[in-house]
Formats: C-alpha cells, sequence, structure tokens
C-alpha cells in the first residue's frame, strides 16, 4: 500500500516534540489526535481575517455565515447528510445532555431507555439522570470475553415500552466495533430512537448515518484531527419535531434549534478543514471506490477513501502490535477476538504493575498513553478492574509508525522484566 506517512507526518508540528532527549511517540489518540497545520492555519485565518458574529450586513459577519454554512456542507460529506441536519456544539458530552433532556420532554415515568456496559459516561449519565423523572434506565450487558455487546441480553432488554437505544459504534476502552446497522436495525423494530456516540469510530470508519438509518449520532473534532467541538447529526423529520432547550429569540428550524447562543465559529472553522485533511488523503487513495459511490459528492467519496487509507494502514500495524505484546511475560491484552472489527486500539495490563505506574515510566521515555478507566466504568467492573488501575492504553492514529510500535514494545518489554527480576 502506497501510504505517504512522510508526507502526513510533515503537517503535524507537534511531531517535532522531544521529551527528555527522546522524540515524541503521541499514541493518546482515543483521548484525542494531534493537528496538522493547515488545521491551525484555518483557525487563524478566521481570527484575524473573518471574525465577527453571524446574521449581520458587513463583510466579516456575511463571511462568517459562509464558512459556518461550508463547515455544515463539509460535514455533511463526512456523516452522509445534508447540511442542514448537521449542528455544532461544544463537544459530545454536552451536546448528548442537550439531546438527552430535549428527547425526555416527550417522555414519560415508566418508560425505558436502553444504554450499554460498554459505553462511556459521556452515553450514560445523561439518559442515567432521567430515572428522576420517572424512566426507566436498563443496560445491555457486555461479554467479558469477547468484549463484545450481549446481544441475547440486548434483545431481551427492548420491548415496546423501549423509547431510547443509546449505544457507542467504537468502544474508546478496548476498540471494539458494534454492529451499529444491526442493532438500530432491532431498535426501530420496536419504535425506539436511536442514539450514537461515534466519537471514538469517527477516526478508524466510514460514518453513514442514511446507511445506518441512525436518528441521531455524534463525535467530536478533536478525535480527529480538529480542534475541542461536538458535532451532531439529527435526522431531519427527528429534529423538526423534537423539543429543543432554546431561548425564544432561536431559530425553530434544524439545525439552529438545537444551537444555543453564540457558537465556537473558529473551531467550526478548523474542524471543517480537519475533514479537509482526510479528503485530500483520499484523494490520492482512490482504489476503494466502487459503483455504489457514484452518487455521492466527489468530497465525500474522497472522505471514504481518506478513512479507508488510514484503516489499511493502521490494523496491520495493530495486529502486529498485539501479536507482540501477547508474547511479553506477564501481560494481558483486552481486545476483542480476531474475527471481530475494532479500531487499533489496543488495551492491556501487566501482572503486578499498575496501569499508570507503567503510562508514567512510557512517558519518561516520551512515549504517550492513557492509563485507567477512560469513564468506560461498567466494562471496567464487569472485568473486576475498577478498583485495580483499569488498562493501559495505545491508540494508533494515521500519523504513528512502525518504528514507533519497536520502541514502545521495546520500553513495555523492559517495564515486564524489570517486575520478573
Ligand atoms: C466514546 C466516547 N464517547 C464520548 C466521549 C466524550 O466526548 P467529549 O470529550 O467530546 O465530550 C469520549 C471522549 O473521550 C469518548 O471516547
Amino acid at each position: 500500500m502506497n501510504f505517504d506517512i512522510n508526507g502526513i507526518r510533515c503537517q503535524f508540528p507537534s511531531l517535532n516534540r522531544e521529551i527528555n532527549g527522546f522524540p515524541v511517540v503521541y499514541f493518546d489518540s482515543p483521548g484525542g489526535t494531534q493537528t496538522p497545520q493547515r488545521v491551525m492555519d484555518k483557525m487563524v485565518d478566521y481570527m484575524i481575517n473573518h471574525n465577527a458574529n453571524s446574521g449581520g450586513v458587513f463583510a466579516t459577519t456575511v463571511e462568517n455565515d459562509e464558512i459556518i454554512l461550508n463547515a455544515r456542507k463539509t460535514f455533511a460529506d463526512f456523516f452522509g447528510c445534508n447540511w442542514d441536519e448537521v449542528a455544532f456544539g461544544e463537544n459530545s458530552t454536552a451536546i448528548n445532555f442537550k439531546l438527552s433532556q430535549a428527547i425526555a420532554r416527550d417522555l414519560k415515568p415508566g418508560d425505558e431507555i436502553l444504554i450499554t456496559d460498554i459505553d462511556h459516561d459521556a452515553n450514560r449519565s445523561p439518559w442515567e439522570i432521567l430515572s428522576e423523572k420517572g424512566i426507566v434506565i436498563k443496560s445491555v450487558k457486555v461479554n467479558t470475553q469477547t468484549l463484545t455487546l450481549d446481544l441475547e441480553d440486548y434483545q431481551s432488554k427492548l420491548s415496546a415500552n423501549t423509547k431510547v437505544v443509546a449505544f457507542n459504534y467504537g468502544s474508546n476502552a478496548v476498540g471494539t466495533i458494534s454492529d451499529a446497522k444491526m442493532l438500530i436495525g432491532l431498535a426501530k423494530s420496536t419504535g425506539a430512537i436511536t442514539v450514537v456516540d461515534a466519537v471514538h469510530y469517527a477516526l478508524h470508519g466510514v460514518l453513514d448515518v442514511k446507511d445506518l438509518d441512525v436518528d441521531f449520532l455524534f463525535c467530536s473534532a478533536y478525535k480527529f484531527f480538529g480542534p475541542h467541538i461536538g458535532i451532531l447529526y439529527s435526522k431531519k423529520e427527528r429534529m423538526e419535531v423534537l423539543k429543543t432547550l432554546k431561548i425564544s429569540a432561536q431559530k425553530n428550524n434544524a439545525p439552529d434549534k438545537f444551537e444555543t447562543g453564540t457558537l465556537n465559529h473558529e473551531a467550526i472553522a478548523g474542524a471543517a478543514e480537519a475533514i479537509e485533511f482526510i479528503a485530500d488523503i483520499g484523494s490520492k487513495h482512490h482504489g476503494h471506490l466502487t459503483a455504489s459511490h457514484s452518487n455521492n459528492t466527489p468530497r465525500r467519496n474522497n472522505i471514504i477513501c481518506g478513512m479507508k487509507a488510514f484503516e489499511d494502514y493502521e490494523l496491520p500495524l495493530a495486529d502486529y502490535f498485539k501479536d507482540e505484546l501477547r508474547k511479553i511475560k506477564g501481560l494481558k491484552l483486552y481486545c476483542p477476538p480476531r474475527e471481530q472489527l475494532c479500531t487499533s486500539t489496543i488495551s492491556f495490563r501487566l501482572e503486578n504493575i499498575h496501569p499508570l505506574e507503567v503510562a508514567k515510566r512510557l512517558a519518561q521515555q516520551g512515549i504517550f498513553v492513557w492509563a485507567g478507566s477512560f469513564y468506560v466504568v461498567e466494562l471496567m467492573r464487569a472485568l473486576d478492574l475498577s478498583e485495580k488501575g483499569g488498562m493501559v492504553r495505545i491508540g494508533l492514529a494515521p500519523y504513528n509508525t512502525r518504528e514507533e510500535i519497536e520502541r514502545t514494545l521495546k520500553a513495555i518489554k523492559e517495564i515486564a522484566a524489570d517486575d520478573f527480576n
């Protein structure tokens, strides 16, 4: 595969950083990716040349409105939807709180909401607090062997009383990719509203909201090369009837009715540029296109090819990484079985060494990884890791290299070996 890793790396200025004389290895992508120069340039350009509030008649306000509309169109290509189905917000957690509160205005005591044990707290707590209104919250169990959702449990908890089903597309803790289309199909058969957290998945696979037939799906631009904002896809007919929390002066049409107050305009400009970055990479990898893509916009096809190019580059690296980690004495991997779709995120524990200690020792050598529960509380409880520091998590991104993996393997082997000496 002709993946121009050097051409990609040189676009990320932060990759030049050193710690204690070591070039930094950014394996923290599930917490957030690095940012290409062009994204930062767009944000600076916005602040210098187009900085204004929306809806006026002078040059900068008109340009500002164009930038925001263009960003909606760009994200429409990212999601596979129409531009008026794209809303911007503070981050995914805040978006989901606002969404859940709006949906709850039409719910009554006894109605049920189905969430899952593999989810980030951002897609649990906003629903769980609705129990204050007498709404019943049920949670789908995880199979602790395969680290996948327990489908039987899911089906047994779905009923005519289920009004909302909320789950994540990709697990930010262990990388499991859920069969979102199948789960949504089952939820629809009971008439439930579906809400998908695509925050982890969005860096690792193509989003196609029309194919999924999902009602709401959110993600955060800082997980895919952009700044810190969240983006919501809402099916138009759902957003039209949603009783959003809005001030009376706010427009009542989609997507404005979801966007409270002044938006983060410069971040929206940067987030759209992050998608253009993905599309530009995709424009060099058109091998993935088939006749089924012929109705897409050229930019959507480039985005699809960009995401697939990332996957083709990262997944073999992740497989190699996992195979080598498996050979380390005392190391336990937490990843789904080979036949299960998953992202390039790899979690593990070393026997007798606290995950935070492993992360600290790697950090001393400039290798940045996360340790802990990653806000995936129920999964950690099911695995009996809540009181034991959770896991060490390595997250690949398309700017990581085989050399970085070798360096990290060597460092982990040394840490593991120390434990046995
Ligand atoms: C799967 C998942 N969902 C939700 C969130 C919360 O996103 P945000 O930080 O944008 O609120 C995260 C953040 O790490 C995540 O990984």
